[in-house]
């Protein structure tokens, strides 16, 4: 599949507003405003099959249909920016390099659900990002794509950046809602969902970055254009970010009938293993969801492929290992962050966080005991399902999935005191600080 949205990201000036217009820019937000209602626009989205790519997969013409019209509150669209989640850099790329893509995707989105304002809230290190997008948004502000009577159609629309303070919870869509009001992010109890009891208590919808910036594209094709690419339910074009042990790490667009294979072995993708390595295992969602092996690499890397794999698709961020990986290190040093991230509202996840890392760390350090892998099992079914949000199913996944698949790999730190089961272990690669 030719790239769609990351098509001219290579380019010089790619993220201004002339080049963005001498490629049709605005068009479809102009053609949503003259030709649809809000209703058919959500129609359109709900025919397209788009679903948000920001870890569920959820159909956003639904999401958008949820949202209380009977309220005389205001209602509100809140795109998730955060992009925290470990292994996952494409919203990035989006916001970067074709900023006013995402711009016209939060106007027709507040057009279908009768929103004024929509926030991009943008992760706390994104400095630069929250830069190029103020600037986009102040750009179609003074081109009148923006801001009142927008193509003289009476529609009214702002357009505000809010930069959060680098906290990965933050990117939960309730406690990004908390964040947003001023308040700690940490999630709320649902229902009410947010298309109820959202943004200062009035209705809103919240989509990642990617999803939105779909949406000009299903206006300006068709729903059938977007559905038909890709497998049925899985349509259009989707970013993977891809890294770890392979050639060409980056962020790579296709259409979801991809299998994982193409995108790690891929010559237009990654290109295959580097430095002559095999590979070991493919955490193919971001840091959260189960890792997947060698034999599950023929997968789809859609939403309904991957989880027939035993997996999910998630953010589409590809954490690709190669036999070096110590699987021991690995569940270690991903418990070091979310032991960290854990906003600390339920006790599941704030203790048993610590926990987990405190016994994989001295198991890695080749202190452990056998009674520890137990330990670590029960303490994960602990956590699992009983937190407010889904941080706590997040963080017990490297470490119930690493013990399904490489029990061998504890087994052996807890024997020998130290990684034996690479044999080479002092040549692995680092994935990250250890
Ligand atoms: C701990 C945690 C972190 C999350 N981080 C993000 C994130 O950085 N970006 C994002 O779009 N969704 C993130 N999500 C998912 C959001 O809660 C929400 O489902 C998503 O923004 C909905 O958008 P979509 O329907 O367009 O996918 C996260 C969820 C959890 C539980």
């Amino acid at each position: 599949m030719e790239p769609i949205i990351t098509k001219h990201v290579r380019e010089p000036n790619s993220f201004t507003l002339d080049f963005y217009l001498r490629h049709g820019g605005y068009e479809s937000l102009k053609k949503a405003l003259a030709s649809h209602t809000p209703d058919q626009i959500i129609e359109m989205v709900k025919a397209s099959g788009l679903r948000g790519r920001g870890g569920a997969g959820f159909p956003t013409g639904m999401k958008w249909q949820f949202v209380d019209k009977k309220s005389d509150k205001p209602r509100y669209i809140a795109c998730n920016a955060d992009e925290s989640e470990p292994g996952t850099f494409k919203d990035h790329v989006i916001m970067e390099r074709n900023p006013h893509l995402l711009i016209e995707g939060c106007a027709i989105a507040c057009y279908a659900i009768g929103a004024r304002i929509a926030y991009i809230y943008i992760r706390g290190e994104f400095f630069h990002v929250q830069h190029v997008l103020e600037q986009a948004i102040a750009d179609a502000r003074t081109r009148g794509f923006l801001g009142t009577n927008v193509f003289g159609s009476g529609f009214d629309c702002e357009v505000y950046v809010h930069r959060g303070a680098g906290a990965y919870e933050a990117g939960e869509e309730t406690a990004l809602l908390e964040s947003l009001e001023g308040k700690r992010a940490q999630p709320r109890n649902k229902p009410p969902f947010p298309a109820v009891v959202g943004l200062y208590g009035c209705p809103t919808a919240v989509n990642n970055v990617e999803t939105l910036a779909n949406v000009p594209l299903i206006v300006q094709h068709g729903p059938e254009w977007f559905a038909a690419i890709g497998p049925e339910k899985n349509g259009g074009p989707k970013l993977y970010s891809i890294s770890g042990h392979v050639k060409r790490p980056g962020v790579y667009e296709a259409s979801m009938d991809v299998t994982l294979k193409e995108l790690i072995y891929g010559e237009q993708y990654c290109q295959g293993m580097r430095d002559g390595r095999t590979l070991k295992a493919v955490i193919p969602g971001g840091s959260s969801v189960p890792i997947l092996l060698p034999e599950h690499l023929d997968a789809q890397a859609s939403f309904d492929g991957v989880l027939k794999a035993g997996s999910m698709l998630g953010s589409a961020g590809a954490i690709v290992l190669d036999d070096t990986t110590c699987m021991v290190w690995l569940a270690e040093n991903l418990l070091h962050f979310y032991r960290h991230e854990s906003c600390g509202k339920c006790t599941p996840c704030r203790e048993g966080t610590d926990w987990l890392h405190k016994i994989l760390r001295r198991i890695e350090h080749g202190e452990g005991q056998m009674r520890d892998l137990d330990l670590l099992a029960s303490i994960g079914a602990q956590i699992g399902g009983k937190t407010l949000c889904a941080f706590g199913d997040a963080a017990v996944t490297p470490v119930l999935t690493t013990l399904k698949h490489f029990r061998h790999e504890y087994e052996a730190h807890i024997r020998d005191g130290r990684c034996s089961q690479v044999a080479d272990w002092r040549a692995r690669q680092p994935i990250g600080a250890h």
